[in-house]
């Protein structure tokens, strides 16, 4: 069985003092979560969070990688300088990035790569826009942007990965798929993982929804079979809020 994965995505919101704030409350209220927790932070809140997060369950992750080991890369960060600040998880393709900075499928398998060569564990996003999925295109794009992005992987590699399938229409918009669509197309993910790379892996694989889920909607979403935990955007930024997501069930 595939253990679920909830972790927020903060993208670019809170100052050191804030984030500490926030990851004191969790540890607390999220101590005895049944799925992996993780918050994905800006880089200026990685010690903070780290600090705060220390000997519990929360797990830090960041927003984004850049794909070469050093050199003349103004502002980007490494795999390997994320792994020093203690990152364990990592962000990459998340669809403000390909909406604002021109990331690109091949940019997004690069990235990936280098996480996984650094031993990083990549939370890779995927998801349609809203005309794509009017125009009936939703299943090549996300199956799509899946194999472009985990190209050149190993099997056993794309075992440990986490993919988000994040409608970008969904994102921070209120607006929600209902949970047999987040099912379906997360199915759909999952089986073109398992023509190319066999039904072990696809088992394996973790695949996250993402899109406006909070604490009203996250049981209905959980309860899906191939959903498998949650990237959460605004929701993760209040501790009662993120709590309720990450204690779903209980
Ligand atoms: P919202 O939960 O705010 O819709 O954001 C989702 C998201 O983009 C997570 O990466």
């Amino acid at each position: 069985m595939r253990k679920p994965i909830i972790a927020g995505n903060w993208k670019m919101n809170k100052t050191p003092a804030e984030a500490k704030e926030l990851v004191l409350a969790l540890t607390e209220t999220v101590k005895d979560a049944e799925c992996d927790v993780v918050v994905c932070v800006p880089a200026t809140n990685f010690a903070a969070v780290k600090e705060a997060a220390e000997g519990t369950n929360i797990k830090l992750g960041a927003q984004n990688v850049h794909f070469a080991p050093s050199g003349a890369y103004t502002g980007e960060l490494s795999a390997d300088m994320l792994k020093a600040c203690g990152v364990e998880y990592v962000v990459i393709g998340h669809s403000e990035r390909r909406q604002y900075f021109g990331e690109t499928d091949k940019t997004v398998n690069l990235r990936t790569r280098a996480a996984v060569a650094a031993g990083l564990i990549p939370i890779i996003c995927v998801g349609e826009l809203k005309d794509e999925r009017e125009s009936g295109y939703t299943d090549i794009i996300v199956e799509y942007q899946t194999l472009m992005a985990l190209h050149g992987l190993t099997e056993e590699e794309i075992k440990n990965v986490v993919v988000a399938y994040e409608p970008v229409w969904a994102i921070g918009t209120g607006l929600t798929a209902t949970d047999e669509q987040a099912n379906e197309t997360i199915g759909v993910i999952r089986k073109a993982v398992e023509r190319k790379y066999g039904k072990d892996v696809a088992d394996a694989l973790r695949i996250q929804y993402g899109g406006s889920m909070n604490p009203k909607n996250v049981k209905g979403l959980m309860a899906q079979p191939e959903i498998d935990g949650g990237l959460i955007g605004g929701a993760s930024l209040k501790a009662p809020d993120f709590t309720a997501v990450v204690m779903y069930n209980k």
